[in-house]
């Protein structure tokens, strides 16, 4: 696991973006194109506007979600809409590169859909073990360790054999969709952004504590030499050597 520390959160995002349009860089190099994975929450969006701002060439990315609440593309808790809104449209990302959940279709047409859309794009052939290999996922963690929509004590974060799914997160009493542990350790690259002080004692766990990711679901394909964390000063004060 690699380290990045920030001074404050938009130290942070600029980290966890430079690293990111790095690895697709290197992955466009090696296989012409790129697959990212991204996340919602709050802490994304200053990232999302770094990449708006940034020449890059986003015909070679295809754009995934790690997860998305089931509401409509226009709802303000959308994850697709903060992306749209923060870089996809300034950037004239491009549409057919674009491979949203279809939330506004009720949590399990849209899962059923999303995964379907994973398979195709990435030519898998439905076998209930194969997952496909993003370049790069990135993920936010909650105060309580969730990230993704894999929350502590779901017995869904122990599936490793799905793709994606449906789950109703009983602590928002919403549906949401979400890609499943198995997809997130087949991840090449998993970066994970942290930032504020609501998170200093979970990080300090995930990062120092046991193994233990059906509590701590953030520590899930986190911790070996393929994930790197973008922590801000906040978040971070109490790990132990800083
Ligand atoms: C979502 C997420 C979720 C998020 C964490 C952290 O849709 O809510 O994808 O897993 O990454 O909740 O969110 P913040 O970045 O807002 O703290």
């Amino acid at each position: 696991m690699n380290l990045h520390r920030s001074l404050d959160a938009v130290e942070a995002a600029q980290a966890c973006a430079t690293h990111i349009l790095l690895t697709l860089q290197r992955a466009i190099s090696l296989r012409g194109t790129a697959t990212l994975a991204i996340s919602g929450g709050s802490s994304p969006r200053m990232m999302f506007e770094i990449f708006a701002r940034t020449a890059f060439p986003w015909d070679r990315v295809h754009l995934f979600w790690v997860d998305e609440r089931v509401v409509p593309p226009t709802d303000p808790q959308s994850n697709f809409k903060l992306a749209s809104d923060a870089w996809l449209q300034p950037a004239q990302f491009p549409a057919a590169n674009i491979h949203r959940v279809e939330a506004e279709l009720g949590a399990e047409p849209a899962a059923r859909l999303y995964r379907a859309a994973i398979r195709g794009y990435f030519g898998l052939d439905g076998a209930s073990t194969e997952h496909p290999r993003f370049d790069v996922i990135h993920r936010g963690m909650g105060p309580d360790g969730h990230t993704a929509s894999l929350f502590p004590g779901d017995p869904i974060v122990e599936n490793r054999d799905g793709v994606a799914a449906a789950v109703w997160v009983e602590k928002m009493h919403q549906w949401r969709v979400t890609l499943l542990r198995g997809t997130l350790e087949a991840a090449r690259n998993t970066a994970m952004l942290v930032t504020g002080r609501d998170k200093t004692d979970t990080l300090k766990t995930v990062l120092e504590g046991e193994f233990d990711p059906g509590h701590y679901p953030a520590q899930i394909a986190s911790l070996g030499e393929s994930g790197d964390w973008f922590v801000d000063r906040e978040a971070s004060e109490t790990l132990a050597g800083l």
